[in-house]
């Protein structure tokens, strides 16, 4: 039996250049789908999936990730006054136990093992999860709670996957596949970022893994790889030769939300999706001119 998944890492440290002005003083992480940060989705994905430490791997100027956490006595006493009881029932419903929400400093941007690596301490000698909240996964379970289910019965490391058309490869880390049963994939080998020509699949990594605590031990190299950073893949790629790595396709559709488009997109399919929004956003969209 594999060892219960209790705590996520959340790399969060990153400037988020592509949604600039937007991100000038706001972390990007705090970027709205609908009406919710995306932070949250992904927090909430991984409650949902029965994390109980959520480790926010942060950079300066990212406070405001914490205090999303946290109580907000001045607002709360507002809601209170005017009678808005719902209101603050909600605002509470979602907030992580007192001590359940932890954050340390990326104190450099040397890539995402780098990242991973840095919330090592927290972690200790125990399987977890890393989210990255860029890929909003809109899904009927869960996500992260579809991979935990299956890492329960595979043990091992799990990475979610996805097919991506060949010209892409170079955006992600992409699967050396040994053997694939159309949900579970035995991995190989693993590039990060492959030029297409060589890109061993077009198998890619979506932003959800759970990794055996080992991988730290690969991340303490520091070996610099794609992009001239400390890479996840890189550290996984190396730690197959002592440890089972699966890949799981998943049911859901994924939105990239570091990607303009992706979050446009996003926004659109959450809105639809909305009671209270949901068909005057179907009228409008039908009215359009464009
Ligand atoms: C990171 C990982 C990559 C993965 C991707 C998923 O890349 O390095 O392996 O496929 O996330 O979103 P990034 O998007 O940070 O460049």
């Amino acid at each position: 039996m594999a060892k219960i998944v209790r705590k996520a890492v959340f790399p969060v440290a990153g400037l988020g250049t592509r949604f600039l002005p937007a991100t000038k003083v706001m972390p990007k992480e705090m970027l709205t789908v609908v009406d919710k940060p995306l932070i949250q989705y992904a927090l909430e994905e991984a409650a949902a999936a029965g994390i109980e430490e959520f480790v926010f791997v942060t950079s300066r100027a990212k406070g405001v990730l914490e205090d999303h956490f946290d109580r907000a006595p001045e607002l709360e006493d507002t809601l209170s006054r005017r009678g808005k009881q719902d209101v603050l029932d909600q605002l509470r419903s979602w907030l992580p136990k007192a001590g359940s929400v932890v954050s340390t400093r990326q104190q450099e941007p040397l890539g995402l093992g780098h990242a991973v690596w840095c919330a090592r301490e927290f972690i200790g000698d125990e399987p977890f999860a890393v989210l990255l909240v860029d890929d909003l996964i809109k899904s009927k379970t869960p996500c992260l709670k579809q991979m935990v289910d299956t890492h329960a019965k595979t043990g091992g490391s799990l990475v979610l996957v996805e097919d991506v058309p060949r010209a892409m490869t170079n955006r992600y880390g992409i699967l050396d596949v040994a053997s694939d049963d159309g949900r579970l994939v035995k991995v190989k080998g693993f590039v990060e970022k492959p030029d297409p020509a060589v890109a061993p699949s077009t198998l890619s990594i979506i932003g959800r893994y759970i990794l055996e605590p080992q991988i730290f031990d690969y991340l303490a190299r520091q070996q610099r790889g794609a992009g001239n950073e400390i890479q996840l893949t890189d550290a996984m790629a190396a730690m197959l030769t002592t440890g089972a790595y699966f890949g799981m396709r998943y049911e859901g559709q994924r939105f990239d939300c570091g990607d303009k488009l992706g979050f446009l997109k996003a926004n659109l399919a959450f809105g639809l999706d909305r009671p209270d929004l949901g068909q005057s956003l179907r009228d409008f969209l039908k009215e359009l001119k464009v």
